[in-house]
């Protein structure tokens, strides 16, 4: 195996706000960033449609040399994470692929004192279960209530998540969470393109509602994982370079990215072969 960067992976630009933390957090590593934007929105698609995607993304990643790859993105993470794990990394030995719910499940219980917790995502995140199913697991007295926002990501994509028209469908969706349980204390921002709306959605919470986003725990759980594998560490590059690619045009890409990621950055264009 050659040693490579570290490979982050979403359906556009959302992928970014986890990079930010990450970046911060290990700044020493190499990473490659992938936003499939000609294919975003991911949310809508089937499960064979998600899986099929990522698969292809996670291969290209190995292709350019990555011994890890990071599905930065809630709906990829919930419907192609394990299947890619159980049935396509035979022919890739010690290359490894993480995703963002394990990571989150393993700790939002410690943040509810009423034991109810909700969870905005895509469509697919919501679909999937993973939430309730994770959680589960880690707090099994933990509630989970969930509430897909179809419209978040196409306004964020769009640039559109700050006009007045925008507070509708924000509104809406939380307040259709919020009247599942009146004890929700703790709302998981379940989607890597939400946090651009953190000030939107917290005009319609009461300030006792914990809003919480994943990117600063992605990376702790990540800084966790390299220290425990040693072996997936050592094939890391280290120099802290950052490369960004998008699957649609690149101009575009530089121009938004610098408001998930926090600076400006440049990206290349990559065409699947299909197209
Ligand atoms: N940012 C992705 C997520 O975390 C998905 C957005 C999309 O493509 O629908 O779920």
């Amino acid at each position: 195996m050659t040693q490579g960067p570290i490979g982050i992976f979403d359906s556009g630009y959302g992928g970014l706000t986890v990079m930010r933390e990450i970046t911060r957090q290990l700044p020493q590593y190499d990473y490659l960033y992938l936003g499939d934007n000609a294919r975003a929105p991911y949310g809508p698609r089937s499960f064979e449609t998600v899986y099929a995607y990522t698969l292809e993304a996670v291969e290209w990643f190995f292709g350019q040399g990555c011994p890890l790859v990071i599905l930065a993105c809630n709906t990829a993470s919930a419907k192609a994470l394990r299947s890619i794990q159980q049935q396509n990394l035979d022919p890739y030995p010690g290359r490894r692929v993480l995703g963002v719910i394990r990571p989150t499940s393993e700790i939002i219980g410690q943040f509810t004192r009423t034991g109810h917790v909700g969870v905005l995502g895509t469509t697919g995140t919501v679909q999937s279960n993973s939430y309730p199913i994770e959680i589960s697991h880690f707090f099994p007295d933990v509630q989970v209530h969930q509430q897909a926002c179809p419209m978040w990501v196409p306004l964020i994509e769009n640039n559109e998540h700050l006009s007045a028209g925008a507070d509708y469908f924000v509104a809406d969706s939380i307040q259709q969470l919020r009247q599942q349980h009146t004890s929700i204390d703790t709302i998981l921002l379940g989607c890597t393109h939400y946090p651009l709306l953190v000030d939107k959605i917290r005009q319609f919470l009461p300030a006792n509602v914990q809003l919480i986003s994943q990117g600063g725990i992605v990376a702790q759980s990540l800084a966790d994982y390299l220290q425990r594998h040693p072996e997936i560490e050592q094939y890391c590059t280290k120099g802290g370079r950052r490369a960004f690619v998008t699957t649609d045009d690149p101009v575009s890409f530089s121009e938004k990215a610098s408001v998930f990621y926090g600076e400006r950055v440049e990206a290349r264009y990559h065409s699947w072969p299909h197209g």
